[in-house]
């Protein structure tokens, strides 16, 4: 039998039959409740979500007069195919997703300059090894048990200790939720706001995964400008929208660090117009110049601020855990809303982890990676600026494990990949992180480091500037 779970509000102004109706009608929509499937009936559904009969009824009953479910004698009512207007708005809707990067791994480099690679030969991997082995040595039961569903309280209650020292957030551990990476942790969050306006106002350019996640839940982006010092307010400010992702930290991917003057700006204004931020700090342990900055959930008083974070910069992608700090204010809608979900990270990893932080490994690991990091991106800059100087301008240099360089030499973007690809340099198009193509800047390459050796990272710029800067290539 299909379980409902939508999230009535009677204090919204739309009425708890319509929320009903547009909950189920999404469903039907998005694949969750096939062609073919059974409503529950109106004595069940009301009695499972403790509302009256006639509000289950007039849900239905719109449904059907919309064409989405019909009724079968003495069965109830089915699910139908979708028509064809509905199919073809999704089609079109398809058409307007973003790009695909598509992987391309038949393709090799020598030097590959990938953004999202970590320095495989500092993981510890001995140490790692000891901490899963003790995971499932001291609790075997983690081989035959699901987990408690918000995460292992263990490693909740690291990352609350973890995330006050490092990034100045005050939370408890209800307030933790454990994710397989940060599209898992989006979805779950977008899925709490499912009724009444479904828009996100997003940096432009910013993260094409997370591009992607609003999309498949059909939400509107509504794209915001960028200034030297990050995201315009101004212009926020005069959109309608109740959720704005950002990355404040390290905007991706063009690396501003959000001064804190904009912070403040920016808290103010979700207070004022009771909207919410979704804060990626993905890769805030990787600071290079300046002083740290809290993070935008350290300076949220007013708890508007739902904080993701992520074990793939500072550990290993291959983990797959991430985590959000929810609002106090969410707490209770996100229990409601995941009550028989099961937690999606395995125990035995969570576990893993929490013996990793608590013994302090996680705390050596940040240490020494920050040293790892510090010296590929000095060997960097430094390259860039041996090699090419004045011919170049460097963006967002002050923290993560990517940079951007604009080439002044009045080559598109495209002809700077080509021609970098012919001496076995692969570095990327940051232009595919636009939310729409015209503001696409011409000349800039996008150039990951954590992955790529220190060696290597000298030897692959010098060739860039020989296919960039020399006639013969
Ligand atoms: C902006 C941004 N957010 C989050 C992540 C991490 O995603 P996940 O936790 O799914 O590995 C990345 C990783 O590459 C990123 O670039």
């Amino acid at each position: 039998m299909l379980e409902f779970i939508p999230l009535l509000d009677k204090n919204n102004g739309v009425p708890i039959y319509v929320q009903l109706f547009q909950y189920i009608k999404q469903k039907i929509e998005d694949g969750t409740i096939p062609e073919g499937s059974f409503l529950p009936s109106v004595r069940y559904l009301s009695a499972q979500l403790r509302i009256s009969k006639n509000t289950v009824d007039s849900a239905y009953q719109q449904l059907v007069a919309e064409g989405y479910v019909a009724s079968r004698a003495r069965i109830g009512l089915i699910v139908l195919p979708l028509e064809q207007p509905v199919l073809s708005s999704i089609l079109q809707e398809i058409k307007h997703k973003p790009k695909v990067l598509l992987d391309n791994k038949a393709e090799t480099f020598e030097y590959d300059f990938k953004y999202g690679d970590i320095d495989v030969n500092s993981f510890p991997h001995d140490i790692w090894k000891r901490c899963l082995t003790k995971a499932l040595t001291n609790e075997p039961d983690l081989l035959l048990n699901p987990g408690e569903r918000q995460g292992d309280i263990g490693l909740r209650r690291e990352l609350m200790n973890y995330l006050f020292q490092s990034r100045g957030v005050n939370c408890s551990e209800e307030q933790i939720v454990i994710c397989s990476g940060t599209q898992h942790a989006l979805s779950l969050i977008i899925q709490l706001f499912s009724i009444g306006d479904r828009s996100v106002a997003m940096e432009n350019p910013s993260y094409d995964v997370a591009q992607t996640v609003f999309n498949n839940h059909g939400w509107s982006i509504k794209p915001i400008r960028l200034e030297q010092d990050g995201i315009d307010i101004e212009q926020l400010q005069k959109i309608e929208t109740k959720v704005t992702y950002i990355t404040p930290s390290h905007q991706f991917p063009y690396g501003m660090v959000l001064p804190i003057q904009k912070r403040l700006s920016l808290l103010e204004w979700a207070n004022q117009n009771s909207s919410y931020i979704l804060e990626d700090d993905y890769d805030s342990e990787f600071r290079y110049q300046g002083q740290p900055i809290p993070s935008l959930k350290a300076l949220d008083e007013e708890d508007n601020v739902i904080y993701l974070g992520t074990f793939s910069k500072s550990f290993s992608p291959a983990a797959r855990v991430s985590y959000i700090v929810l609002p106090q204010n969410l707490i209770d809608v996100y229990n409601h809303t995941y009550v028989n979900y099961n937690q999606s990270v395995s125990p035995i990893i969570q576990k893993g982890l929490y013996i990793f932080m608590n013994e302090e490994h996680f705390t050596s690991h940040i240490r020494r990676m920050r040293k790892v990091y510090q010296k590929k991106h000095q060997t960097l800059i430094n390259a860039l600026n041996k090699y090419m100087g004045r011919h170049i301008e460097i963006i967002g240099q002050n923290a993560g494990l990517h940079l951007l360089v604009r080439i002044k030499n009045n080559m598109s973007t495209k002809d700077l990949v080509k021609k970098a690809k012919k001496l076995g340099v692969r570095v990327y198009d940051p232009s595919f992180y636009c939310l729409n193509e015209k503001e696409i800047e011409p000349s800039l390459v996008m150039i990951g480091f954590g992955g790529i050796s220190e060696e290597k990272i000298d030897k692959g710029i010098l060739l860039l500037q020989k296919a960039w800067f020399s006639n013969e290539s």
